[in-house]
């Protein structure tokens, strides 16, 4: 029987969490024939997240986006993710969307990519395809480089492009506070304007990852990087000002997440985070967060 013979025509509607992620850290290993970059990286999800309402519909993939600058046809990664896997399962049925945007875009916190990774988890289900993840992966990687990750969330090691992953387990028991400073920016510029020095011995050794620190907070400060910092860094300084100040309030740790612009800082204590929340620039949007757990492992 196909899969549509179980489904019904419309569906009632159902909400999904698309959560944001961070880049604890990240390590730029080379350049690779496909123009893309060789990571390591770590993966956090965090509590910031999109809500995602999904109802089948008999035909057509339509959007709508809280958001008005956000495209709502195939320029949405979302749009583009229940297309793909209509196209793979050879599904006769629709949906529509509605995305309540939370995640600040061009800000390295995944939000485009969590939306389509919600799209397929909801869709494999809306459309009573139930496929294992590992059915799911494949087409994730095609639709971007981190939307595998959101597949199943947590806390992983990213190889590869980011799309071979590992779940890690990492302390939790920390706040964050995100700063998103009004700024946009391309990731595929962050990597075309990079000056990566890939020759440098300890991080290209294959003894040095970054989840041989992982394990205890007080190394991430002395030894997790993100190797795009310097590049965006340089072009906007005071998105390292704001990593200064997260460093002077308390934080055991701040960086910028992937390619920027956000900037998060990580706390022991809940009140030191709020109260290095309250110290931030109030034209800038800020979140608290904390870490989101991922299925056991
Ligand atoms: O895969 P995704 O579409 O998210 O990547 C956006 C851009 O970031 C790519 O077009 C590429 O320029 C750059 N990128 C890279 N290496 C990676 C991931 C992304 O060069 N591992």
């Amino acid at each position: 029987m196909s899969p549509e013979a179980n489904t019904p025509m419309y569906s009632p509607l159902r909400h999904y969490s698309a959560y944001a992620k961070v880049n604890l850290g990240l390590r730029v290993l080379g350049r690779r024939e496909d123009g893309y970059h060789e990571l390591e990286t770590i993966f956090q999800e965090i509590s910031v997240r999109d809500v995602l309402t999904i109802a089948v519909q008999p035909e057509g993939i339509t959007i709508g986006c809280s958001d008005p600058v956000i495209p709502v046809d195939e320029g949405n990664l979302a749009w583009r993710a229940a297309d793909l896997l209509r196209r793979s399962a050879g599904i006769g049925l629709g949906c529509n969307i509605q995305i309540k945007k939370n995640i600040p875009t061009g800000a390295g916190l995944g939000g485009g990519s969590s939306d389509a990774a919600a799209t397929l988890k909801a869709l494999n289900r809306e459309w009573g395809l139930h496929w294992p993840l590992e059915r799911l992966l494949p087409l994730a990687a095609e639709l971007g480089s981190d939307v595998p990750f959101f597949l199943r969330g947590g806390c992983a090691l990213g190889r590869g492009r980011g799309e071979i992953l590992q779940p890690l387990a990492i302390p939790q028991g920390w706040w964050g506070v995100l700063v998103y400073p009004n700024l946009t920016i391309s990731t595929r510029w962050v990597y075309e304007n990079a000056n990566f020095d890939l020759t440098k011995s300890l991080k290209n050794s294959k003894f040095y990852s970054l989840t041989g620190f992982a394990d205890k907070l007080s190394d991430w400060d002395i030894h997790l990087v993100n190797d795009l910092e310097p590049v965006v860094f340089n072009k906007y300084p005071y998105l390292k000002k704001l990593v200064d100040g997260f460093k002077r309030a308390g934080a055991f740790y701040a960086r910028m997440s992937g390619s920027g612009s956000a900037i998060f800082g990580l706390f022991l204590d809940k009140s030191d985070a709020l109260s290095a929340l309250a110290k931030t620039e109030s034209s800038y949007t800020t979140f608290l967060f904390h870490p989101v757990a991922g299925p056991a492992l």
